[in-house]
């Protein structure tokens, strides 16, 4: 049975403490784009062990740390695993000021496999509730001036090759953690196809 607290931290805010019993509703149909211009759904990403972060480039501390991170996991993982394939993606929460090119130029500084998406405002709201992602939108004035920060939920989505929700990880986590977690998932899909489908 899947129950257990669970943690979404916010950035510049008390941390959240969701709790959650049986297998959390989480991810499903999204429409956005790619920083290429491609729109992509979540069918594109089957086959692929998927990790998902929203946050945007403009932040100052944590996505950077998040992103780090993310991209140490997805390369110790590789390292055991050079079979299985990997999708590190990056959801902007700030479709006004994170243009394809801003959102390109940024990932390739943490990972050259990120694959940046973005939307329309309600493209990425959608994609946001899906996830059980907050993050706060700035006001009017704060929008004129181009200078804002986005409260948003700090959390590493992960997903199967048939798309179910594995897990996610939140920023207790280290990335020597999250590997070792990943690497079990992926020894239990190995040997129970079926294990995902709870
Ligand atoms: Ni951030």
């Amino acid at each position: 049975d899947y129950a257990r607290k669970q943690y979404y931290g916010r950035e510049g805010s008390t941390k959240v403490n969701v709790e959650s019993r049986g297998r959390p509703a989480l991810g499903g149909p999204f429409t956005l784009v790619t920083t290429k211009g491609e729109p992509v759904n979540q069918a594109i990403f089957l086959g692929q062990w998927t990790f998902f972060y929203f946050g945007f480039t403009h932040c100052p501390e944590i996505c950077p740390i998040e992103l780090n991170r993310m991209s140490k996991v997805v390369d110790a993982v590789r390292e055991e695993r050079p079979g299985e394939k990997i999708a590190p993606l990056f959801v902007s929460c700030d479709p006004r000021r994170d243009s394809l090119e801003a959102i390109d130029e940024y990932l390739s500084v943490f990972h050259p496999d990120f694959v940046g998406l973005v939307g329309t405002p309600n493209q990425v709201n959608e994609a946001c509730k899906s996830y059980r992602i907050y993050y706060s939108i700035p006001d009017d004035k704060a929008m004129q001036e181009e200078d804002y920060l986005i409260d948003h939920s700090i959390a590493i989505f992960l997903f199967d090759p048939n798309g179910k929700f594995v897990d996610f990880f939140g920023n207790r986590y280290d990335e020597a953690e999250i590997t070792a977690k990943v690497l079990q998932y992926m020894d239990k899909l190995q040997k129970d196809p079926a294990w995902t489908n709870w």
